[in-house]
């Protein structure tokens, strides 16, 4: 469990966002994931919610150099294995259950697990985790709610996501328990429809920027 805690440290410290992405064509898949490393986000979520998903995964941890395609919406023990065979590096769950939980002790990949509350928090710390995603982050009450959390439990490192965003990043990736925050504004439907890699490469750039 340390190790993995560690590995899952240093992949949220690769840059100060971790794209969060639905893939709906898997043609799609390697030049999104190419645009993003090309922009300095080279850890990516590919989200399980579409058919390809994990053929889009796969194809990101084949053919994209630099990037640490990991899987997302991770909900289930028997998608634990779905990903490990299509190759991701990281597991990220918007929540946990005993059965993801004991599934993931089991996996060789580490998981980032969702949490919104104290409690979940200790939860998760007797488990080993020392890492968190602070999920629906802007709903479950931001950047305050998240720093009131680091009083009382210093310890644990976050990444929220869900409704982050360029406008409010910043003042997540001030607060000393966040290593980094994850959101979909990194990769716009509107520009993978349109196939715009460079407008892409743009934005990730914005938001590798971020301090
Ligand atoms: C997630 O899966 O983590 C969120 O749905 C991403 O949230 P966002 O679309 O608000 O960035």
């Amino acid at each position: 469990m340390e190790n993995k805690q560690k590995i899952i440290h240093d992949i949220m410290l690769l840059a100060p966002v971790i794209p969060v992405v639905v893939v709906e064509e898997v043609g799609h898949a390697v030049k999104l994931a190419k645009a993003l490393v090309a922009g300095g986000l080279p850890a990516i979520e590919v989200t399980l919610r579409t058919p390809v998903a994990l053929e889009a995964l796969k194809a990101i941890a084949e053919e994209v150099e630099g990037a640490f395609a990991g899987a997302g919406t991770v909900v289930t023990p028997a998608q634990i294995k779905q990903v490990e065979e299509a190759g991701a590096k990281f597991m990220v769950s918007p929540g946990v259950s005993e059965n993801l939980l004991d599934a993931a002790d089991d996996s060789p990949l580490p998981l980032l697990p969702g949490t919104a509350t104290a409690s979940e928090v200790m939860r998760l710390g007797e488990r080993g985790y020392g890492h968190m995603k602070f999920f629906p982050g802007s709903l479950a009450g931001g950047a305050p709610y998240l720093k009131a959390l680091s009083g009382p439990l210093p310890d644990y490192r976050f990444c929220p996501t869900g409704g982050v965003s360029l406008a409010n990043a910043g003042e997540y990736l001030g607060l000393q328990n966040v290593l980094c925050v994850g959101g979909s504004w990194v990769a716009p439907k509107n520009l993978v429809e349109a196939r715009d890699w460079d407008g892409i490469t743009k934005i990730a750039r914005e938001a590798a920027g971020l301090k």
